[in-house]
């Protein structure tokens, strides 16, 4: 089947093209910048959604992922920067919905793109589908992101929220950021170490999107997170273990909250025990359900 990815140049995208690919559907990358990147899948720009080209290819069946949105944790949330977050989430949506437009029929189904993010600071309870939304920017944002999408019109397509964990991939995101750290002997976790962690390896992240795309049942949100989440301090003792590094290096959280200000206190020193409730129920079986399991096939497998 064609699969439409937009964001398919980022972290996600460029592992779930890659799968998708392995597993013989083809994917075609939409992108602001399609030739900023050099990867081998059809990269298209969003003003090429009426050329007769891409009129043909999704005049059959095919599907939708939208991975595009700026990183949260990148940079400090100033006034601006929240701007970006909103702008890169919300307004793409319009922008994807007048690509589709011009398309010859609307796509089978849509899967986009949220995060646990959603939930807010949920200390150690268990959370799942049916939980709460939290009440942070972060839980505004999403709950803004996922409603915009709900709104598309869009009336023959089963639509399907990804609400993802802290994605585990050697190549971005937090594990090189948390690698330079112990490389550099200043491993350990952030705050207190307390909260918690819900991470998922990259190929079950981008394993799940394809078996929500296949599963003609699956709609609504669903949590791609892995089934055992673990504490921030647990999580830094076994990538010290593997690594055969010290990891009782504490980075305090007044430090954290005076480099990164909100974006710290939301996404580092607090979290949720987020579960795949609904993924299990739709069968999905994972490779990776510990998070030893899944650092030592990251860090010490051979490439
Ligand atoms: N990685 C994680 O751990 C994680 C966890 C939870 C949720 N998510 C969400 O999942 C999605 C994919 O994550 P990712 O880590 O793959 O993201 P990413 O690599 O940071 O970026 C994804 C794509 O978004 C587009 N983008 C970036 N900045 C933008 C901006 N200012 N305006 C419009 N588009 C912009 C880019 O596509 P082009 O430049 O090609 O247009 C980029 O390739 C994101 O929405 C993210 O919030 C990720």
């Amino acid at each position: 089947m064609n699969i439409v990815v937009f964001g398919g140049t980022g972290l996600i995208g460029r592992a779930f093209c890659r799968y998708a690919l392995m597993n013989n559907h083809v994917p075609i990358i939409v992108s602001r910048n399609p030739d900023r990147f050099d990867i081998p899948y059809k990269k298209i720009s969003y003003t090429d959604a009426g050329k007769p080209v891409l009129q043909r290819m999704l005049s059959d069946e095919y599907a939708v992922v939208n991975l595009t949105g700026a990183g949260i944790a990148n940079k400090r949330w100033s006034k601006q920067r929240k701007k970006v977050l909103e702008r890169s989430r919300i307004e793409m949506l319009e922008r994807i919905e007048v690509f589709l437009q011009q398309a010859p029929q609307e796509p089978e189904v849509f899967v986009q793109a949220s995060a646990i993010g959603f939930y807010g600071d949920k200390g150690d309870v268990n959370v799942d589908e049916d939980s709460t939304q939290g009440n942070n920017y972060l839980s505004w944002l999403t709950e803004e992101w996922e409603s915009a999408f709900k709104e598309m019109s869009l009336e023959d397509t089963r639509k399907v929220i990804i609400r993802t964990g802290i994605v585990l991939t050697k190549d971005g995101g937090v594990l090189p950021k948390m690698l330079t750290a112990y490389n550099a002997f200043v491993g350990g976790p952030l705050g207190v170490g307390n909260q918690f962690l819900s991470w998922i390896h990259i190929e079950d992240e981008v394993r799940a999107i394809m078996h929500l795309i296949e599963d003609s049942y699956a709609r609504g949100a669903f949590n791609l997170t892995a089934p055992v989440p673990v504490t921030m301090k647990h999580f830094a003792q076994t990538l010290g273990a593997i690594l055969d590094k010290s990891s009782f290096f504490r980075v305090p959280a007044f430090l954290l909250k005076l480099l990164f200000g909100q974006m710290a206190q939301e996404t580092m020193l607090t979290g949720a025990k987020v579960l795949p409730k609904r993924l299990m129920e739709h069968e999905f079986e994972f490779i990776f359900t510990d998070v030893d399991l899944a650092l030592r096939n990251l860090l010490l497998k051979k490439q």
